[in-house]
């Protein structure tokens, strides 16, 4: 190489993020005349999490280019460059290069290209560099800084977080996923995700020309059909949806460095769906599938045709639209539900007697041919949807748009591919004909008996909200500092808001100044007082809307400052340490809360457990190490949730109630069943059977996981709160013998206890040591 040419190119290469630093092995870039050629791997330089190399799936006689994680022991590729141009030979030497004109080409050993990518013409100035990131995403940068290329753009079965699923208009891309065709072959298959932009954008899975799968619209908070995404940002998953004039895409992002997370699209889909996604759990060291879709009968494509509405909860699960009727009764009646329904009495849109029904928790309808008005109230767009002769129903566009601006979706025609949700999805508004308006509102719900049998397995998803309130609780916290005066703080309470239900919005705590809770109290008078809790009295009150309150005031002698406490900007983390059931209120809509902060203690981050000389809490619900050497920490906590959740599915207390089979308590009795493959042993003969046994074992499992006797052992809440959402028990790891298990009753002998007179109905206890 000339000197002065070898001169340029480094003054080009100055400009790119090239340094390497000096102790790391591997390197994060390519240059041209540096190919990346054999075994060699680049590995991104900041928090190493991916590398790019070469790769022979198992079972193939091919080479490939591919990013996969390069801190897990499971080797799993994300991203593939010539997946359907492969270098013949597994193991093959082969080429990967940056050409001075920003090209990305692999080549086999004998030079033939056999893939290879350019940016577009006068859209990079050479000479370019390829790197992967930390994300990755391998980027192609030219010597201005600019990005020439990215895999990002060109998704294969993959979205990582940041990753975008969907059309960008103004650059002309169109970021599709599409499977492997297996595990040994990753050229494209027939199954393709894609956006359809045509109408309110939703993702649709296709297999061939056959749609599998819908999304549903973006409702502002998630996928109308994806109801659970509520779930996940509890967990630090945050979702970003786009839809305007240059792009309609989705993406999604990850704040806890901790939690590795992908979709991915699968064409088999055996035992688990097409589109996965999958969450790394440490504990297992294994993937484990977190979500799916499609998930059950409802969610293939329309199964109750036009006018039908699916409801996997029931048997058959297709039924018609109120005002509608079957439109073959003859195979409807034999289950198959594909035809749809029909009106019973024709509208009479001239004559303007034509209403309204509404169906709650609904996945709206197909949206290709839908009209979307963002700028309207949802008041606008019935009468708009009134007056309009060929519009058939509507609904809310944007949930998380100011309340006179949520915008609406318009339909025409059929109805098609409706199904609901128990408690969740949103309200769609379908047209109907006088006559059947007025029996829509003579027919009322049926649903409580069904909710009192089911009450002690959703309590247990109770819980989970509970939890994850707590935690958007204390980020929002953080932002919205001004106290109320004795308001909800939530904003979707409101009359129009009311469609918000199941989002994440309506876990927010209330905040009440004390003005409010003295009032109600009436100055915290003696006759308002229902008791001495460990540290503070406890006063019934009465809020100005009339609803009944109990408030429990923390004494002076609590070493814990209530300034800190009110002051937390979320470095700390809290435990609470006395978890239990009477410990969980519910509201009049079973929304549970947790209660009792009173012990709570705050954690600064670099503190990994505390110990202490006052011993709080309650017998059955601590665990061993705080209960005897007074340590505790947040898996102190998780071990109190993991009793929680044996003593829901047993419908008992934890302790003293097995004494009769050997055991001590609840936690060696579920352990020793689920041992012996009869776990299902343990649930409440209350529900004579009517549980799902799949989701019991999860529970228990999930459990037993909680209370193990290493503290180590446990998971944190965020892996319980997946294990928990998720749909495999199967893959869980085996809990380890629970604590107390071995010990027996030592607490109980050794330690001093003081019963407390407060309003709740299990012994709170207080021990001190060395008084
Ligand atoms: C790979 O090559 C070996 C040896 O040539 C052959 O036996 C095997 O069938 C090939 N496998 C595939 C999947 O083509
Ligand atoms: C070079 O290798 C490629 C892929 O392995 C092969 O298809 C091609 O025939 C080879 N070309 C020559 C000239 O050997
Ligand atoms: C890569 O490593 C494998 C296993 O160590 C070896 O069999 C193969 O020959 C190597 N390939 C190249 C191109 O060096
Ligand atoms: C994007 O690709 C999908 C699948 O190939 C296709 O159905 C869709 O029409 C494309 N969208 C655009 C805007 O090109
Ligand atoms: C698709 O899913 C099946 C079953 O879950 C799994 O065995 C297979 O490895 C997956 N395919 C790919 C390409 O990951
Ligand atoms: C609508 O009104 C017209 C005139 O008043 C009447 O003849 C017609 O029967 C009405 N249509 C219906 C469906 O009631
Ligand atoms: C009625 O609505 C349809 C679809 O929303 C639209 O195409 C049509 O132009 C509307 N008609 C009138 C008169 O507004
Ligand atoms: C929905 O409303 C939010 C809040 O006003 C806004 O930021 C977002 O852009 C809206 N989405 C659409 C698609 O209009």
């Amino acid at each position: 190489m000339a000197p002065n040419h070898r001169l340029r190119l480094a003054a080009g290469l100055l400009l790119l993020p090239l340094i390497l630093p000096a102790a790391s092995l591997a390197r994060d870039t390519i240059a041209p005349g540096q190919p990346l050629r054999g075994n060699d791997t680049l590995v991104s330089s900041g928090t190493g999490s991916f590398a790019l190399g070469f790769f022979s799936p198992p079972g193939s006689n091919n080479t490939y280019v591919g990013v996969w994680y390069a801190r897990l022991p499971v080797r799993t590729v994300v991203w593939v460059a010539n997946r359907a141009d492969p270098v013949h030979g597994a193991n093959a030497a082969a080429t990967l290069s940056v050409s001075s004109a920003c090209e990305l080409a692999v080549a086999a050993a004998n030079g033939t290209v056999v893939w290879s990518a350019s940016p577009p013409p006068g859209a990079a100035e050479g000479p370019c560099a390829a790197r992967i990131h930390d994300d990755g995403n391998l980027v192609v940068m030219d010597q201005l800084g600019r990005v020439a290329w990215q895999g990002f753009d060109h998704p294969t079965d993959t979205l990582l977080p940041g990753m975008r699923l969907g059309v960008d208009f103004a650059a002309g891309k169109n970021m599709t996923l599409t499977a492997w065709v297996s595990p040994s072959d990753p050229s494209p298959s027939a199954v393709v995700a894609a956006m359809d932009t045509s109408g309110d954008p939703e993702v649709f899975v296709w297999n061939g020309a056959t749609k599998v799968w819908r999304s549903g619209p973006w409702d502002g908070v998630q996928f109308t059909g994806v109801p659970d995404t509520v779930t996940y940002k509890a967990l630090g998953f945050s979702f970003r949806f786009v839809n305007n004039a240059q792009e309609a895409t989705y993406s999604f992002h990850v704040r806890d460095a901790s939690i590795v997370s992908r979709l991915a699209l699968n064409s088999t889909g055996a035992g688990g769906g097409l589109l996965q996604r999958w969450t790394w759990l440490e504990a297992a060291r294994a993937w484990y599938l977190y979500w799916y879709a499609p998930k059950d009968q409802c969610d293939a494509v329309s199964p109750c045709g036009p006018n039908g509405v699916c409801d996997a909860s029931t048997v058959p699960a297709c039924a018609c639209l109120r005002g509608f009727t079957p439109l073959s009764p003859a195979t409807w009646a034999l289950r198959d539900g594909r035809d749809g329904c029909v009106r019973a009495t024709p509208l009479d849109c001239a004559n303007r007697t034509d209403g309204f029904a509404v169906l709650p928790h609904a996945k709206v309808p197909d949206t290709t041919q839908a009209v979307v008005d963002f700028g309207s109230s949802l008041e606008q767009c019935r009468q708009r949807c009134l007056r309009n002769c060929s519009c058939t129903a509507y609904a809310s566009a944007n949930l998380t748009g100011e309340p006179g601006h949520r915008g609406c979706v318009m339909w025409t025609g059929g109805l098609d591919d409706l199904r609901v949700y128990p408690g969740y999805g949103q309200d769609l508004y379908f047209r109907l004909a006088a006559a059947d308006l007025a029996s829509v509102s003579k027919s009322k719900k049926k649903v409580n008996t069904v909710v009192a049998i089911v009450v002690s397995i959703t309590a247990l998803m109770a819980i989970l909200l509970a939890v994850a309130g707590f935690f958007i609780w204390r980020a929002k916290k953080t932002k919205a500092r001004k106290p109320a005066s004795g308001t909800w703080r939530a904003g979707p309470r409101s009359k129009e808001g009311s469609e918000g239900k199941g989002h994440g919005d309506d876990l927010e705590l209330p905040v009440y100044d004390y003005e409010t809770i003295a009032k109600a109290t009436e100055g915290f008078s003696t006759e308002n007082k229902l008791g001495e809790g460990g540290f503070g009295p406890v006063y019934k009150g009465k809020l100005e809307d009339g609803q009944e309150i109990a408030v429990k005031t923390l004494s002076r002698t609590s070493t814990q400052g209530f300034e800190e406490f009110k002051n937390e900007d979320s470095r700390y983390r809290i435990i609470h340490r006395d978890l239990k059931t009477s410990n969980i209120l519910l509201d009049e809509e079973m929304t549970p809360k947790i209660s009792d902060f009173g012990m709570a203690r705050m954690f600064g981050n670099d503190d990994a457990e505390i110990n202490t000389l006052r011993v709080v809490g309650t017998y059955g619900y601590m665990a061993p190490e705080y209960a005897m050497d007074g340590v505790f920490s947040v898996k102190s906590d998780v071990f109190s949730f993991g009793v929680i959740v044996l003593e829901i599915i047993a419908g008992k207390r934890n302790r003293g109630v097995y004494s009769y089979s050997g055991h001590l308590n609840i936690l060696a009795h579920a352990w020793s069943l689920l041992n012996e493959g009869k776990g299902i042993d343990l649930v409440d003969e209350n529900l004579n059977g009517s549980f799902e046994s799949d989701e019991v074992l999860k529970c228990l499992k999930v459990g037993l996981l909680c209370v193990q006797e290493n503290p180590d052992d446990r998971p944190l809440m965020s892996q319980v709160l997946m294990m928990l959402a998720s749909t495999d028990a199967a893959s869980l790891p085996t809990p380890k013998q629970p604590g107390f298990a071995a010990r027996r009753a030592a607490a109980e002998d050794t330690l001093w206890s003081k019963p407390d007179c407060s309003v709740v109905d299990s012994m709170t206890i207080t021990m001190v040591e060395g008084r």
